[in-house]
Formats: structure tokens, C-alpha cells, sequence
């Protein structure tokens, strides 16, 4: 893919498809409302989260050194956010890789369709919240790097 079909407009990255643009994965800066008792970050569907939430799960205890992840999916998007520790998540589209550091609660990282995700270095305290756009589905899954290859670049 030509570099100009890329643009880099507020940590946002977009990928031509289809004639038209679509977000493969956006970095935010949620809004911590708080007073004096502490601190709150508020999630709502079709506002921060740019899709219906369906389904939420969260990893935490993960094992030092593991990585999870390691798949894409056909259809679900999702939104990361790590409420605790830290983790790693490099995310790839078939041509370029993006690798976050999600190391704070009000850090929101969207997660597009057809885009591989992997979750690493996570500490001890870690715990990783997922909003997901579909029920879970393992049909919906692509665990297999090579397949998923072929289905971004439109040739299985
Ligand atoms: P998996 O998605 O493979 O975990 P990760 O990508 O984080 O390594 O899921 C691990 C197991 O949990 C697998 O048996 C499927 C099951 N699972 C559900 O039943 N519902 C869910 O929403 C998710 C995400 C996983």
C-alpha cells in the first residue's frame, strides 16, 4: 500500500479499503472526571466507544513474560483499556504495526476488524478491560497469521 494512503491525523490511523477510509486502531485520552474523593472515566457506547457494546471481558493474573492475543478477528471491534498496571499491545494490519503502551486508566485504545492484536509485558497488577462490538463468536476468530495475510490483502 502506498504511503499517502496512510494519514496520520491526531494519533489517528486510518486505512483506504473499499474506496473508502476506515479507522484501523486510535489511541485516546479519555477524560478523568474526579473531585476530591479521587478519580472516574466514563465509557458510553456510540460516544467514546464508536460501536454498540455487545460483550466486556477483562484479563488479569496473566503470567509473566506470556503474550496473549495473537489473533484478529472478522468482524469485532474493540476498545483495550488496562483499569490497573501496565501491558504492551502491538497491533498490525498486514502492512504496518503500531506498538502501545496502555499504562494508565483513562488511556482507550480502539481495535478495528482485521487487525492483529497482541498483549505483552503485562505487570503483576495488571487488569485489561475489553468492550466488544459482537457476542463471542470463535468463528469470528483468525488464529492463524498466514490466513490472516491472505484476508487483508483480499486474496484467500
Ligand atoms: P482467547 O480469546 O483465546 O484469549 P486471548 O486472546 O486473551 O489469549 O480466549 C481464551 C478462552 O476464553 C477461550 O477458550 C475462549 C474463551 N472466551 C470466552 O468464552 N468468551 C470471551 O468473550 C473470550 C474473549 C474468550
Amino acid at each position: 500500500m502506498a504511503d499517502k494512503d496512510f494519514d496520520d491525523r491526531d494519533n489517528q490511523y486510518y486505512r483506504v479499503a473499499y474506496g473508502k477510509i476506515c479507522m484501523i486502531s486510535k489511541i485516546d485520552n479519555l477524560t478523568v472526571l474526579g473531585d476530591d474523593r479521587g478519580r472516574l472515566v466514563a465509557l458510553e457506547e456510540n460516544r467514546q466507544i464508536s460501536f454498540d457494546i455487545k460483550r466486556v471481558f477483562y484479563i488479569y493474573s496473566t503470567i509473566k513474560d506470556i503474550s496473549r492475543g495473537n489473533h484478529s478477528h472478522y468482524n469485532t471491534r474493540q476498545y483495550l483499556i488496562v483499569v490497573s498496571g501496565s501491558c504492551k499491545v502491538t497491533l498490525d494490519d498486514g502492512k504496518q504495526k503500531e506498538t502501545y503502551e496502555l499504562n494508565k486508566p483513562n488511556l482507550g485504545l480502539f481495535q478495528d476488524a482485521l487487525v492483529w492484536g497482541t498483549m505483552y509485558d503485562f505487570s503483576s497488577d495488571c487488569v485489561l478491560m475489553v468492550l466488544a462490538s459482537e457476542h463471542y463468536d470463535e468463528c469470528d476468530y483468525i488464529r492463524d497469521y498466514d490466513e490472516f495475510l491472505k484476508e487483508v490483502n483480499n486474496d484467500s
